[in-house]
């Protein structure tokens, strides 16, 4: 069985290290410390069959973007994460989006676009729903809402981009 890798990216904030964390150990992080580069490996089954994921957590604050890169090259499946708290996240994923296809030389990547901090009240959000979805569109990536705070989606979301990736 071969190792599946799968790279959390977005920009600074939008709780890569808590959706990771959450899914690896349960556990939610309040305290903001920005990632310059974690892997993590979690083997799992998904319909019956044994998975192996190598999780790369990346640096969304640009100064550790630097390293980022390389990693989307090597990378099978992405979890694309934006946050109902940071309008700036929705340009950040346009420009993440790009670079990884850029990086593999390849339009159709496996990945989902993932909205983190589902638990915000929709009257707090800084992010419309409409916005979301036409950024589904745009970026041709299924889109879920999690939180890593409450869990809601966490799990699920790992097993339908496992399932897409076994799809492809
Ligand atoms: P970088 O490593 O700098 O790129 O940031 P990141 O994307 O890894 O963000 P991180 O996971 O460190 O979370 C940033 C902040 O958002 C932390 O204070 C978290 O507690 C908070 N946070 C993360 N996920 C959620 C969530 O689902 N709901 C709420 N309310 N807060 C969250
Ligand atoms: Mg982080």
């Amino acid at each position: 069985n071969t190792m599946t890798k799968i790279a959390v990216v977005g920009g600074g904030g939008v709780g890569k290290s808590c959706i990771t964390l959450k899914f690896l150990r349960d556990v939610f992080i309040e305290k903001y410390d920005p990632t310059i580069y974690e892997s993590y490996l979690k083997s799992m089954i998904v319909d019956e069959e044994a998975v192996i994921l190598e999780i790369l957590d990346t640096a969304g604050q640009e100064e550790y973007k630097s390293l980022v890169d390389r990693y989307f090259r090597n990378s099978h499946a992405f979890v694309c994460v934006i946050s109902y708290d940071q309008r700036g996240s929705l340009g950040q994923m346009r420009e993440t989006v790009k670079m990884i296809q850029r990086a593999k030389d390849e339009d159709d990547i496996v990945g989902l676009l993932v909205c983190n901090k589902c638990d915000i009240p929709k009257e707090e959000r800084s992010i419309t729903d409409e916005e979301v979805k036409n950024l589904s569109l745009e970026l041709n990536l299924d889109m879920v809402e999690c939180s890593a705070k409450t869990g809601e989606n966490i799990n699920d979301l790992f097993v339908t981009l496992v399932r897409k990736l076994r799809k492809k």
